[in-house]
């Protein structure tokens, strides 16, 4: 690719309006200058000073972001990115990467799919995935990183309610982020403006939809997105392709209205972006062209075509600039570009054309981008921003803990509602089975067979009932996926969210147990009076609710449900084989079995609850035809299910409400601690990972 290089004569551009031949690019290049606003002083950086025209101030308040970035590189590790002595350097995403953003600009990043500008956010944002490395200096307002929840981003995907209409879901979007100072009214104010912005109100009660019932479009879900993230006026805003999916009268209003938010608010935004109309291009103030990781072109977005013309690239006359831009260094279909010499200057002869491949063209305004004036301001302007210290970037949330927990407990309650395989479809089975198992059982008497027909029926209810809750595992997921997305935007945390899930689930995980066994207890006819059917339903019912705690530790750390699934019911498949009932608790094997494993199987207490809530107060038959000699409850519960007196049902029943605290703690403990470790680990890793300055792409 050298060759490219060396081969191809090709215009470099001196930015100095003195030396440019073009009069356009004087006044351009002027201009440009002038555009860069003089630098931010000590009181802009961080104070709220407005620089846009005009601004409501009210909903407008904090530190204003400004963002650096300097040689940025980001890594995988690659398969065929070994060298010659098989060291593994990776592949690189991201190559050296300089720029910035400042408030009341848009900064839209463009480039082919695959150039890394995802990447580009995810490591701007502080959300790189885990096998990657990342090297160079990010700065916000001087500082070095970005607390948590302090920006927002809308991804690339969609994660939404989809039980909930489009004005529900920014209703309790806007309960959950706005703050205490605002009335209920003006939440719900903002909250209609920002769908009317975003036009959505002829879909305003229509429910957002999943994979069961179509609801809004994907353009439509996407605005949805982009409105939950406005509400309150981030100052920092990263936007991963907001337009994909809209038309383009629909991009250039969504991209209208954050423009005009951006300087009213002095937002910070950057934007990822996939052929943007011409209109919607004449709204971003700066432009990052990537390929392959490469910057082709950063600067004023006005003076990129320019800089295309002066490298040999003019765009024709009926084609969008930007379309133009893309195509030029688009390198999967290997196109042919045509570069038109053009150094007038030195009396060539115009016309002078060359065929090159796209790989050899974007190599050419890869070299010339890093020559270039554009480059050297870039550079300046990082260093200025990036050495003054502004203040710190605060969490855009101010919403109460109580205020977020009933929102949260609201929303989640209407959703477990709507989506039939939360609850209602359990509720379902579980009303089948238990008829299934009240008929099989039907009588139960009291026969001496019935202790073992007793024990049956209660460990088939403790375990098969408490495994099914496995089957709203998907729905909890999805749960589980929005709670990310909000958490890592700043919407509120976590013991929010475990207060609303608790509180919201409860009323459905309670008639779950209670009708079902209801049902099961009173056909077989097990122990008379009502505090020992009260009893049994509480002991269910909080097994179940241990076993939604046990998948929200094991949701948290799966990557998605299928293996959540596959992993949680492996976890409650071992804990039933050593509850006591399949191996008697004397005869399971120590030092694993019995200890610990026996004493963490939560089965274990939940059977030794229910039994000795059944045999203890009756007696039975010592055996089949010896009607004279009886058994109590008490030696059946001793001698024959080998389980201990010494402590009354009720210690067990503590037990397994201990083990529901226990494992709440558990998942809050992993969602803090990653939250904690995951920017030490990354910093580490970027203060020990040095990339080599080698290009994948051909470039010295
Ligand atoms: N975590 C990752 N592991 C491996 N490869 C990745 C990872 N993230 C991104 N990539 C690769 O980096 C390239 C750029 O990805 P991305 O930033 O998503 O591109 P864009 O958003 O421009 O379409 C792609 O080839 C992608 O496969
Ligand atoms: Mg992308």
């Amino acid at each position: 690719m050298a060759s490219a290089n060396t081969n191809v004569p090709r215009y470099i551009p001196n930015l100095s309006p003195s030396k440019s031949p073009f009069p356009l690019l004087n006044n351009q290049t002027s201009s440009t200058m002038e555009m860069e606003s003089p630098l931010p002083t000590q009181n802009e950086l961080g104070t709220g000073r407005q620089r846009g025209s005009f601004r409501d101030t009210s909903s407008c308040t904090g530190a204003e972001a400004f963002l650096t970035w300097d040689d940025l590189w980001v890594t995988v590790p690659s398969s065929s990115g070994t060298d010659t002595r098989g060291k593994n350097n990776g592949k690189a995403i991201l190559q050296g990467l300089n720029g910035y953003a400042q408030p009341s600009e848009i900064l839209a990043i463009m480039g082919p799919s695959g150039s890394g500008k995802s990447t580009l956010l995810d490591a701007l944002a502080g959300r790189l995935a885990s096998n990657t490395k990342q090297s160079g200096l990010i700065k916000v307002n001087g500082r070095k990183s970005l607390a948590f929840g302090t920006s927002a981003y809308v991804t690339q995907d969609d994660e939404l309610t989809t039980t909930l209409t489009v004005k529900e879901s920014i209703y309790y979007s806007a309960m959950l982020q706005l703050p205490e100072s605002m009335t209920n009214s003006e939440k719900k104010e903002r909250a209609e403006t920002t769908i009317r912005d975003m036009g959505l109100q002829e879909v305003m009660d229509t429910r957002i939809g999943g994979w069961y019932n179509k609801g809004l479009s994907g353009g439509q879900k996407r605005r949805v997105s982009i409105c939950i993230e406005i509400l309150t006026r981030p100052k920092l805003l990263f936007l991963d392709e907001p337009t994909s999916g809209l038309d383009s009268a629909a991009s250039y209003h969504v991209m209208d209205r954050i423009e005009k938010l951006t300087k009213q608010c002095g937002m910070t935004v950057i934007a990822s972006i996939h052929q943007p109309s011409s209109e919607v291009f004449d709204l971003f103030h700066k432009l990052c062209l990537l390929s392959f990781g490469r910057t082709v072109f950063f600067g004023p977005a006005s003076a990129a075509y320019e800089f295309f013309t002066l490298n040999g690239f003019p765009c024709p006359t009926k084609r969008n600039p930007s379309d133009h831009y893309l195509r030029t260094i688009n390198k999967d279909f290997d196109n042919v570009s045509l570069i038109q010499n053009e150094d007038t200057e030195q009396g060539l002869e115009g016309n002078n054309c060359k065929l090159l491949t796209t790989e050899e063209a974007t190599n050419i305004l890869v070299e010339s981008y890093r020559l270039s004036q554009f480059s050297q301001e870039v550079k300046l302007r990082v260093s200025e921003i990036s050495n003054k210290e502004g203040r710190i970037l605060e969490k855009g949330s101010h919403a109460c803990f109580l205020t977020q927990s009933i929102a949260l407990t609201k929303r989640s309650f209407v959703n477990m509602n709507r989506d039939l395989g939360y609850y209602w479809l359990r509720l379902g089975i579980y009303i089948s089975i238990s008829v299934c198992l009240g008929t099989i059982f039907y009588d139960i008497g009291y026969t001496f067979d019935s202790i073992q027909a007793r024990g049956s029926m209660l460990m088939f209810i403790a375990t098969l009932l408490t495994f099914m809750s496995i089957g709203g595992f998907p729905s909890f997921t999805q749960d589980m996926m929005i709670f990310e997305r909000e958490r890592l935007n700043g919407h509120y945390g976590v013991t929010a969210f475990i207060i609303g899930n608790t509180l919201s689930s409860t009323p459905y995980l309670l008639i779950n147990t209670l009708i079902p066994g209801a049902i099961a207890y009173y056909l077989a006819g097990l122990h008379k009076g009502f505090e020992h059917f009260l009893f049994f339903v509480l002991v269910i019912f909080v097994s179940v609710i241990l076993v939604e705690s046990l998948m929200m530790i094991v949701a948290s750390m799966v990557p998605n449900y299928l293996m959540g699934i596959i992993i949680g019911s492996g976890i409650q498949g071992v804990m039933m084989l050593n509850a006591g009932f399949f191996r008697l608790p004397d005869a399971l094997p120590n030092p694993f079995w019995k200890y610990p494993m026996y004493y963490i199987a939560f089965h274990r207490y939940a059977i030794e609850g229910l039994y000795k809530n059944e045999f203890k107060g009756l007696s039975f038959p010592r055996s089949q035809g010896e009607g004279s000699s009886t058994i109590t409850g008490e030696e059946i519960i001793e001698k024959i299910w080998q389980m201990p007196m010494s402590y009354s049902k009720w210690i067990d029943l503590y037990i397994l409400f201990g083990m529901v605290v226990l494992y709440r703690l558990m998942f809050f403990v992993v969602i803090k601690t990653s939250e904690k470790i995951k920017p030490i680990l990354r910093s580490f890793s970027v203060a020990h990972y040095k990339p080599t300055k080698q290009s994948n792409h051909g470039v010295p």
